[in-house]
This record gives structure tokens, C-alpha cells and sequence, in this order.
């Protein structure tokens, strides 16, 4: 009996080794521990033993049981700890690897340009009015004094929808929306950026492109009011120490119109490439409001007056920044967005 004892702890102890899962550990125990199992079985032997052996083959029956108990118990804990291993190995963050930075967008450099020019018009009290860029040809030319075959249409080849509907060339539909819809009130005192198209298309020109609308109405404004809101205007974009002078010109929209120029922040008015020698850059088109505009949009002509004026965002941002080629606005290249 001893000698079937070891054998078979031999064997159970050789199992227990060689068990790769709980699964199979549990098989073993019922094998050898269980009701029916070996090392039960044995014990039942016991009841043939004479009472001087039984003692100590009870003792050694015991024993046996014991080592293969914790044997199983042993590799049990074993068998744990290395699924956790691997569960661990498997499921490793390798957390010294450097991270992807997250890419910072920028403000593109219209928009920057864009809210540069309404903070100085907002600090002069101005208000923001917005307009459809899908405009009635109504508000786009005939309510500003462009009736049907006017010549003056051809300065703006438009894009047409219909006879009656247009991508607006310029922002000054918003002018007569923004009258229209103040029912004469006064002040009027709005600017008005936005998109506008055109059938243009070279290094300076785009067949979209974006203006500022300007208009102030009220009793008795003057050209000496435009000359002062745009000598401030020039003064907080580009630089103190800016001049403005008007030049006489002609908008069907105004009466007297002017272009105005700034001198140049480049050289100071001295002559160079950026003014072509002449000491002066144009930045945009004015006048004071034509009273048949102000008629056609309920003001009485002889109760108040007005000023407007028109300028091309891209334009202000290529003076300011430097840029020689206009399509770089909208060739959405990262690194010249970047670079502002
Ligand atoms: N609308 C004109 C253009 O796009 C610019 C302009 C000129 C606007 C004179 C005005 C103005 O309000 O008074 O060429």
C-alpha cells in the first residue's frame, strides 16, 4: 500500500505539473481527491488494515492527500499569475512614446484683416449690417442709381442667375437694404462686410473677393466727415503717422465721389515699389451719398445727407502683410495660412 501510495502521489504530482489550465487542475482534483477519485479509493483500503498498521497509513494516506492538495493549490496560483502576465504584456501602453501634437489652426488672414477693420468702425460707433450675396439686381444696381443699359454696369461684369437675380459685385446692395429697412430713421451709421464676385480672375484680382460697405447718414454730414472717418480709419490700420488725400471720381452712387489714397506706410511717402514711386496707395472708392440714392430709399435729400464708401478686404491684407499674389489667399496652402 505504501508503495501504491507513492506511485500514485508520484503520478498526481507529475499531472499537477504539467497542467496548463484551471480547467485541467480540476479534472485532477476529482481524479485523485474526489469521491471516486485514487487517493479516496485508498483510503477506503484502510478498513482491511490491522489496527497496529492503520495509524500510521492513516497518517501517511493524509499526507499524501495534503502534498497533492497543495500541489494543485501551488500550480493554481501559478497558472493566475502568468495569464495575468500576459494579460498585462498584451495590453501594454508604451507610454514613453512621444505624442501626436495636436496641429493648431490659425485664423486665415481675411478674417483677421476683416475683424481689424469693423473693431476700428465699431470704436467710431458704427454697427454691423449684413446682406444676401445672392442679390436682386434691384438692390445690386437699380436702387443705387445703375438703371438698365447704365454704362457703369460693365465696371462690375457680373454673374447672373436670371434677368432679376446676381452674385452681387460689391456690397453696396447693402446700403439700400439697410436704408429700406431704417424707414428713414436717423442716424444710419453701418459698415457692412462680406463676399463679392466678379468676372475677374489675375494676380490681383479674384472672381471672389471680399469688401466693407460704409455708410453714415444723418442731418447735414459733410465730405469733412469722410475725410476725418477715414484719416482715423487710415491712422488705426496703417500706422500714426498716415495722410489721406481724396481724389475726384465717379460712382453712380455718390456725388462728389473720390478715390481715396493713403501714403504709403512703406516709405513713407517718399516713393517706392509698393506705391510705384508716387508716395500714394488707393485703398477704396467714396462720395457723399446721390440724393436720388437717398430718394429712392425713403430720405428726404433735403433733410439729411451721407457719406459711403467701398474697400477691398484682400487688398487691405496684401498692403498690410506684404502679399504680391492675391490667389494665395485662396489656395488654402498651410504654410502661407500659417504664417500670420
Ligand atoms: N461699390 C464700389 C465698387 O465695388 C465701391 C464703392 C465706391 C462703394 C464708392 C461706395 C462708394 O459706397 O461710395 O467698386
Amino acid at each position: 500500500m505504501r508503495q501504491q501510495l507513492a506511485e500514485i502521489e508520484a503520478r498526481a504530482l507529475a499531472a499537477v505539473a504539467a497542467a496548463a489550465s484551471a480547467e485541467q487542475l480540476a479534472e485532477l482534483r476529482v481524479a485523485y481527491l474526489g469521491k471516486k477519485g485514487e487517493l479516496t479509493a485508498v483510503s477506503r483500503m484502510m478498513g482491511g488494515l490491522s489496527a497496529e498498521e492503520r495509524p500510521a497509513m492513516g497518517a501517511l494516506v493524509n499526507q499524501t492527500k495534503d502534498k497533492v492538495e497543495q500541489a494543485l493549490s501551488a500550480r493554481m496560483a501559478e497558472l493566475r499569475q502568468a495569464e495575468q502576465a500576459a494579460r498585462l504584456a498584451a495590453e501594454t501602453i508604451d507610454i514613453s512614446l512621444p505624442g501626436r501634437a495636436p496641429q493648431r489652426g490659425s485664423r486665415h488672414i481675411l478674417s483677421l484683416v476683416q475683424e481689424q477693420i469693423e473693431d476700428i468702425f465699431i470704436g467710431l460707433g458704427y454697427r454691423i449690417a449684413e446682406g444676401p450675396e445672392v442679390e436682386y439686381d434691384y438692390f445690386a444696381f437699380e436702387a443705387l442709381n445703375l438703371p438698365p443699359d447704365h454704362p457703369a454696369r460693365d465696371m462690375q461684369d457680373s454673374f447672373y442667375f436670371s434677368e432679376r437675380m446676381l452674385l452681387r459685385p460689391h456690397t453696396s446692395p447693402v446700403q439700400v437694404r439697410t436704408m429700406q429697412k431704417m424707414q428713414g430713421e436717423l442716424p444710419v451709421k453701418i459698415i457692412s462686410p462680406g463676399v463679392v464676385y466678379r468676372r475677374d480672375d489675375d494676380a490681383t484680382h479674384s472672381p471672389m473677393f471680399h469688401q466693407v460697405e460704409g455708410l453714415l447718414i444723418d442731418k447735414r454730414v459733410t465730405f469733412a466727415d469722410l475725410n476725418g472717418t477715414l484719416l482715423a480709419f487710415a491712422r488705426q490700420m496703417f500706422g500714426e503717422e498716415r495722410q489721406i488725400r481724396l481724389r475726384p471720381s465717379y460712382f453712380p452712387f455718390t456725388e462728389p465721389s473720390a478715390e481715396v489714397d493713403i501714403s504709403c506706410f512703406n516709405c513713407g511717402g517718399a516713393g517706392c515699389r509698393l506705391c510705384k514711386g508716387t508716395g500714394w496707395i488707393e485703398i477704396l472708392g467714396s462720395g457723399e451719398v446721390h440724393p436720388h440714392v437717398l430718394e429712392m430709399s425713403g430720405y428726404d435729400p433735403e433733410a439729411c445727407s451721407g457719406f459711403a464708401f467701398g474697400m477691398g478686404i484682400e487688398r487691405v491684407a496684401m498692403l498690410k502683410y506684404g502679399i504680391t499674389d492675391m490667389r494665395l489667399l485662396f489656395d488654402n496652402d498651410i504654410r502661407f495660412l500659417h504664417s500670420f
